[in-house]
């Protein structure tokens, strides 16, 4: 199975989660990918049965700008056997604390099987590596 991380980052607090979930990964000998965004073309979705999304959250709990197109693409995409799972950093200082998750998670739990989501509070801690793992472990139990 192929594997893909797919995330956005602007101080690099989602880049660093993005990053340690990807190590993970490989330490589990997955074909595992990882892009931004803005070096991923939506075309090549098709090419992966695990798609996994990190975003900050911004403004009021918003998705940011640049994953708009892929996420309304995935609203579309009729692939409900597409294995998926989304995690992100926020400020819980925010009312809507990761609020862009929350977001694709529902929207990702209608139209795929959504395998796990996970919330950091801006940059991962030592005690995220943890929770990282757990979240690697729920995507690559459905995978089996
Ligand atoms: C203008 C602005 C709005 C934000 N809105 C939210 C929000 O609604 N909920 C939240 O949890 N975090 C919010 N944040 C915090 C960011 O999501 C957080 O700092 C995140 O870790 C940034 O990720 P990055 O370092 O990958 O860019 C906001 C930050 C800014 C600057």
């Amino acid at each position: 199975m192929k594997v893909v991380i797919i995330y956005t980052t602007i101080t690099g607090n989602t880049k660093e989660l993005a990053e340690e979930i990807f190590r993970i990964f490989c330490r589990q000998s997955v074909d595992i990918s990882i892009y931004r965004i803005d070096e991923f073309s939506v075309s090549h979705l098709h090419d992966y049965d695990v798609v996994i999304f990190g975003t900050y959250t911004w403004g009021t709990g918003n998705i940011p700008k640049e994953m708009r197109t892929i996420y309304r693409e995935f609203e579309v995409l009729e692939r409900k056997g597409m294995i998926t799972a989304v995690f992100g950093t926020g400020d819980s200082c925010y009312p809507n604390y990761c609020g862009a998750v929350d977001l694709f998670r529902d929207m990702l739990y209608v139209h795929t099987i959504l395998a796990a989501t996970l919330k950091v509070e801006l940059t991962p801690q030592r005690q995220d590596l943890h929770r990282c793992q757990k979240f690697v472990e729920s995507i690559v139990k459905r995978m089996k």
